[in-house]
């Protein structure tokens, strides 16, 4: 996002905050909660950050705004889950200190206790994060985005600071932020990716506290419309046994719907620089409304699978879609793999099984069916790829249609609800899927939000919806049976 544009309060702000260390809190009741997917207890909510897994629960943390439903200075929310699922909040993880706002960035297990924050018996849970100081921003530095450290010995229920932060300085570049930090294995050190303004920065490390710069990738690779952000960096192999590495990288603007959206590119790395395939400009999700996405860090190797969330938003409208005491939701957990297809190798994106028991009925139907559940699954397999539709409405004319027609995939959201908050949010989106022979379609519906899985994963397409009152009838063309599963919860 554009920080330059906000009018930003002073890090006292941090002090006025009251550090609730109760357990779970409640989430607000509000007509806009969805059922399945993460929101935040109230308030606002962007990027996930911290994603990582330790002694079975998969921590989330988000960039969390507690005293708004807007943007602004930015702490770390924090909540933990058995299944990516159902969620448990916990008390806000990071605040603002003297340094500056708690932007985003990843959290690793220091098995080794390479960092000697912990024990090798009690490893510690590591934070890399941007500090964004808004002091220095106003004063017209470059240097105001550093990264610092925090640890907690606790499974992450409480934190603190490491005493000499910022652990990496700024050279003197205005966006220079979001540390995704793994260790490799194979190279027996830290790996820290950096967005920093057009391209990525690689830095290395030993003991997540002195950082060296490995190299710069991407300033004339993949898509420039706006700044990159919200890098991550992993292995896969594919189906036919091959390893690549991966980056992920969101933009903004400049995403093929408008505003945010993230590109993968698909290459080696060698603990130094990251080297690409080829230069093809590739997009994680087709739709709107799935950015600054990453990866699960420290995922068990006998589970072995690449777990993703992104923020389901785009900074185009995310602080103006219609909301009451909460703004934002996170997208479907999803496992990323690596498929090789005739047009090379391919990220597919595919909901993670533990979904599935939250839907235990289903009822197969043929062109229409009426729907009660706030919450749902569609499934089914299209008689001509090139000319299917499936639309959801209620009494109010209210609908969202998606079809391929003449072999153009559309979604279409310009009579779906509430759409004139922003002009860009309520039109059709053509999407180009060419390249692809649609054959399934599975669509994750939850309140105010459909994720489109097209083949099992081979295309996602995320889009947000405003209906005033809930769709409540599915009707369907150029399709072979349906199955309506609806939310078990
Ligand atoms: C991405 C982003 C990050 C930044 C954070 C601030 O959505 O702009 O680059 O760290 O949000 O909240």
């Amino acid at each position: 996002m554009k920080f330059n544009l906000i009018i930003t309060l002073a890090t006292v702000f941090a002090l006025a905050c009251s550090q609730n260390q109760s357990q779970e809190i409640p989430p607000s009741i509000s007509k806009y909660r969805p059922l399945l997917h993460f929101t935040p207890p109230a308030n606002w909510m962007n990027d996930p950050n911290g994603m990582v897994y330790y002694e079975g629960e998969y921590h989330l943390f988000y960039q969390y705004y507690p005293d708004s439903t807007v943007w602004g200075p930015m702490h770390w929310g924090h909540a933990v889950s058995a299944d990516m699922v159902s969620w448990a909040h916990l008390p806000i993880a990071l605040y603002p200190d003297d340094l500056g706002y708690i932007f985003s960035g990843s959290a690793v297990i220091d098995w080794k206790n390479t960092s000697g924050l912990g024990t090798e018996q009690s490893p510690p849970m590591v934070a890399i994060f941007t500090y964004h100081d808004p002091v220095g921003l106003e004063e017209g530095r470059l240097d105001f985005q550093t990264q610092g450290i925090a640890y907690s010995l606790d499974k992450g229920r409480t934190w603190e600071k490491y005493k000499d932060n910022p652990v990496l300085e700024n050279p003197g570049i205005f966006d220079f932020r979001d540390p995704k930090v793994s260790w490799m294995e194979e190279f027996q050190k830290w790996i820290m990716i950096l967005a920093v303004k057009d391209h990525i920065s690689i830095y290395s490390s030993d003991d997540l506290i002195n950082w060296i710069k490995e190299s710069d990738f991407g300033e004339s690779l993949g898509a420039h419309g706006g700044v990159w952000e919200c890098p991550d960096l992993f292995k896969l192999k594919n189906q036919k046994g091959e390893e690549k590495w991966v980056m992920l990288v969101s933009i903004n603007p400049g995403g093929p719907r408008g505003g945010s959206a993230t590109q993968y590119f698909i290459g080696d790395f060698d603990g130094e620089t990251f080297q690409t395939d080829d230069e093809s400009i590739r997009w994680l999700d087709h739709g709107a409304d799935n950015y600054a996405g990453v990866t699960w860090a420290d995922i068990p190797e006998a589970d072995g699978r690449r777990l993703f969330v992104g923020w389901m938003s785009n900074w185009q409208y995310a602080q103006v879609v219609p909301a009451d005491d909460f703004r934002s939701a996170m997208t479907l957990p999803r496992e990323l793999i690596l498929r090789n297809t005739k047009r090379g190798n391919e990220v597919w994106s595919v909901p993670v099984e533990e979904i599935d028991k939250y839907f235990n009925s289903e009822v197969s139907f043929q062109n229409e069916m009426e729907i009660t559940a706030d919450a749902y699954v569609v499934s089914f397999e299209v008689t001509d790829a090139k000319n299917f539709s499936i639309n959801f409405s209620n009494e109010l004319g209210e609908i969202v249609d998606i079809k391929s027609e003449a072999g153009i995939f559309s979604f279409d959201r310009s009579q779906s609800g509430h759409v004139d908050f922003e002009e860009g949010f309520g039109v059709k989106h053509e999407i180009d899927f060419a390249d692809i022979t649609i054959q399934t379609i599975q669509i994750f519906v939850d309140k105010t939000s459909l994720e489109v899985f097209v083949n099992d994963g081979e295309r996602v397409v995320t889009e947000l919806v405003f209906p005033q009152e809930p769709y409540n009838k599915i009707m369907l063309k150029g399709v072979k049976e349906a199955v309506y599963s609806p939310i078990a919860k």
